[in-house]
């Protein structure tokens, strides 16, 4: 993972190896947590990058990070693409409105990511998009200008395949459909559930707003963690369909304290922060629900049927079991 960041980061700079930059105002939008700015550079950096692990590995290396971005009329914007086509496009509309006119914009992404039909799907409506291809990946970059603008600002397009009304964004974990595995673990909870209930990886908010509408106001408060500043955003307006109170915070599960104490956690955790899985991921969640309940209090979690969270249960639970499984996925319990 860090040497493909480092790849990523190389191909964004390769445009200013002869045009340089030293002096510029520059925005970099989803910047890896390695990122370090152009060797030479004496200007202003604002780093914009919403995952709360990566923003807290780049403040910690002394950039200025913002999880949105702030101010206009930069002067070069950086934009290193992911997988998802239509959170790339987002960013590249957001990077256009940005900029001054004649500032640069560079992107840089991965051939497998699509960083290369992107390139070519531009260059079909923006002449003047240059380019270069190294280390499997593509960077291209072009002068602003309102022309410029509009094209690029035009592909941040209204998105109609948002599940059953709730407010998501491309990027965001199933955006466009209800996890089938979240959907089991509400159908899996027992009938009566009280006090108060911490959902930890809480993406646009589908497990909190469930059990709100099931559970209604025999919960004392719901409350969400997550690393993903926009999907904490999106769980925020999701849950101002419901009545019950709810605190949101943007947190790093596996790295950062939960402060409060819960009578029960629910939580489909994460599997992987970069390409592959990494079971220590959800064995660091199931570690944090456990200090976050209090004695007796009751953790309910559902996930792929061959991660083999029973061991770390069995570690520091007082009793688990599994509630139900189906062909992919199966919901456990566990009592602190
Ligand atoms: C499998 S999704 C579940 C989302 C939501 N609870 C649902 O059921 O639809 C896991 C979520 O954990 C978030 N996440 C990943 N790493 C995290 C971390 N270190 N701390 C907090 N949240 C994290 C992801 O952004 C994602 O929204």
């Amino acid at each position: 993972m860090a040497n493909e960041a480092k790849r990523l980061v190389d191909l964004l700079h390769l445009p200013l190896e002869e045009s340089g930059t030293q002096a510029a105002r520059l925005v970099a939008f989803s910047a890896p947590a390695n990122y370090r700015l152009p060797s030479g550079f004496t200007g202003e950096a604002s780093i914009v990058q919403p995952f709360r692990p990566s923003f807290l590995a780049l403040e910690a290396s002394g950039l200025s990070v913002t999880a949105k971005p702030q101010g206009y009329g930069f002067d070069l914007a950086l934009v290193a693409l992911g997988r998802h086509r239509g959170q790339n496009e987002q960013i590249l509309a957001e990077a256009a409105s940005r900029l001054r006119d004649g500032a640069t914009l560079i992107a840089a992404g991965f051939k497998m990511d699509g960083a290369v039909s992107l390139r070519k799907r531009l260059a079909t409506q923006l002449a003047e998009l240059e380019h270069a291809s190294r280390h499997h990946g593509t960077v291209f970059w072009l002068t602003m200008d309102p022309v410029v603008r509009t094209q690029l600002r035009s592909l941040d397009v209204e998105r109609d395949d948002r599940p059953e009304g709730f407010v998501t964004a491309p990027g965001m974990f199933s955006h466009d459909r209800i996890d089938p595995a979240s959907r089991l673990l509400i159908e899996a909870l027992p009938e009566k559930l009280k006090g108060a209930v911490a959902d930890l990886g809480a993406g646009w908010g589908y497990l909190a707003v469930s059990l709100a509408q099931r559970f209604g106001e025999t919960l004392g408060r719901v409350d969400l963690y997550e690393a993903d500043f926009n999907a904490l955003q999106a769980a925020r307006a999701n849950m101002s369909s419901v009545s019950v109170p709810a605190e949101f915070f943007w947190h790093d599960v596996r790295r950062e304290p939960i402060r409060q104490r819960y009578d029960v956690v629910v939580m489909n955790p994460p599997f992987h922060e970069s390409r592959a899985a990494d079971p220590e991921i959800g064995g660091d969640f199931i570690r944090a629900a456990h200090a976050a309940l209090k004695p007796g209090g009751r953790l309910f979690l559902v996930a792929n049927r061959g991660l083999p969270y029973e061991a770390v249960l069995s570690k520091s639970f007082a009793a688990h079991g599994e509630i139900v499984r189906d062909g992919h996925y199966k919901v456990l319990w566990a009592r602190r």
